[in-house]
């Protein structure tokens, strides 16, 4: 199967948020046109190397901040996509930046180009918990952007937000998401906050200041009520979407379909092949056709990834498709746990698909681990 969509990495931030472990970086503001310029070397030289037939889908400049630097610079590598592999007529082109970055006159500028979906991290709208992870806006400068956004005539926005924060309330969670559904977005992702190992947040993982895990599963179950109160449909895990406004992109992903990736840290998935470029700016710059990482997929392990990814859908995993996919009988490969995953209440059955339930999804990344 041709890739039909590419992942380009923006590193360059105004300010490296705390909780943040992304290829990431502020300070490097003077390298941005050099690193767009090698960007378009890449695509270049991995198309010499592997052509892609048909033109892209869906593109999705990811950060860091797509939206920080000089929309000229995006420019050449957009301009590049379109000379090849090409870009499709109807394609979804989404730009990820800050609400502080966005401008009136940046979004015409992105227009111009052919982003049509901003996708902007607001993650809280109570000061507390943006200063308490380091966040550089509060919640005023985040809703002027996003006041900014609408008035520029952007449409299709999608807001991020992060719960489990420290200090965080279900009335400040609900709050939050009061304040942030009366901007009536297209999409909402809301991922729990994960503490990796590298993160130097001012509360240490286990602190008191981070909600329970009671806490937490009453957060999400208010974002799944008000999201759909709000006419948002969850279509995924932690994605909720205006009927028709799913992030294509993201659901590449989750359907186990290959992608194309440039830029530093950029992980791809290509002829049976997952792989992640340098993740340090120098050597990417330098280096920019080497893998930090790189795993053949085999037939095992594509059926697993089938299961992980098709359960994050709330669509399930229709036995006759993951047939006709993958060749092989999803009942018989998870049998030994699939009574046990019913009985608990914690996987269902819905139009002749299998999902994990509300109670579930909770715990997807035990359930997962002992499905696969
Ligand atoms: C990597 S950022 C890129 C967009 C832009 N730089 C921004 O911050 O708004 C995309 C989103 O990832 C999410 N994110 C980053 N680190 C996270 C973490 N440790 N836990 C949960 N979500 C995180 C945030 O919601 C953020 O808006
Ligand atoms: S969360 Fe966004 S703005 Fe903050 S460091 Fe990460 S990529 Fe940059």
């Amino acid at each position: 199967m041709t890739a039909r969509s590419a992942y380009i990495h923006i590193p360059f931030c105004s300010h490296k948020c705390d909780f943040c472990d992304f290829a990431a970086f502020a300070g490097l503001d003077h390298m941005s046109e050099a690193y767009c310029k090698t960007v378009v070397q890449e695509i270049d030289e991995r198309l010499d190397q592997n052509p892609v037939g048909l033109p892209l889908k869906t593109i999705f400049y990811g950060g860091g901040t797509p939206g920080y630097i000089d929309p000229a610079e995006l420019n050449l590598i957009h301009t590049k996509l379109k000379e090849r592999p090409g870009v499709a007529e109807d394609a979804e082109v989404t730009l990820e930046t800050t609400p502080m970055t966005l401008t009136q006159e940046k979004v015409h500028q992105w227009f111009s180009i052919g982003i049509n979906r901003i996708s902007m991290g607001i993650e809280s709208l109570q000061d507390s918990e943006l200063k308490a992870i380091g966040r550089d806006h509060d919640s005023r400068t985040a809703m002027d952007g996003i006041k900014r956004a609408r008035a520029a005539g952007v449409k299709n926005i999608a807001l991020d937000l992060i719960y489990g924060l420290p200090g965080q309330t279900l009335i400040s969670w609900e709050d939050t998401l009061d304040k942030l559904l009366s901007f009536d977005p297209a999409h909402v992702s809301a991922y729990g906050l994960s503490i990796t190992g590298s993160l130097k947040l001012h509360y240490p993982p286990g602190s008191d200041a981070y909600p329970d895990d009671e806490l937490f599963a009453s957060m999400y179950d208010s974002l799944i009520d008000k999201c759909a109160q709000n006419g948002l449909i969850q279509y995924e895990i932690s994605n909720f979407a205006k009927p028709g406004h799913e992030s294509r992109h993201n659901l590449c992903y989750w359907r186990n379909e290959e992608y194309l990736a440039f830029g530093v840290g950029a992980h791809r998935y290509l002829n049976g092949v997952r792989s992640a470029n340098l993740r340090s700016f120098n050597r990417y710059m330098r280096d920019y056709l080497s893998d930090e990482s790189s795993e053949t997929i085999d037939q095992e392990r594509l059926v697993s990834d089938g299961i992980m990814l098709g359960l994050r859908l709330r669509t399930g995993l229709n036995p006759h498709e993951f047939k006709r996919r993958y060749g092989v009988d999803l009942m018989d490969r998870i049998a030994d746990k699939l009574p046990m995953l019913v009985d608990n209440g914690l996987a269902e059955w819905e139009a002749g698909a299998l999902r994990l339930t509300r109670k579930g999804i909770l715990i997807s990344n035990t359930i997962l681990a002992e499905l696969i």
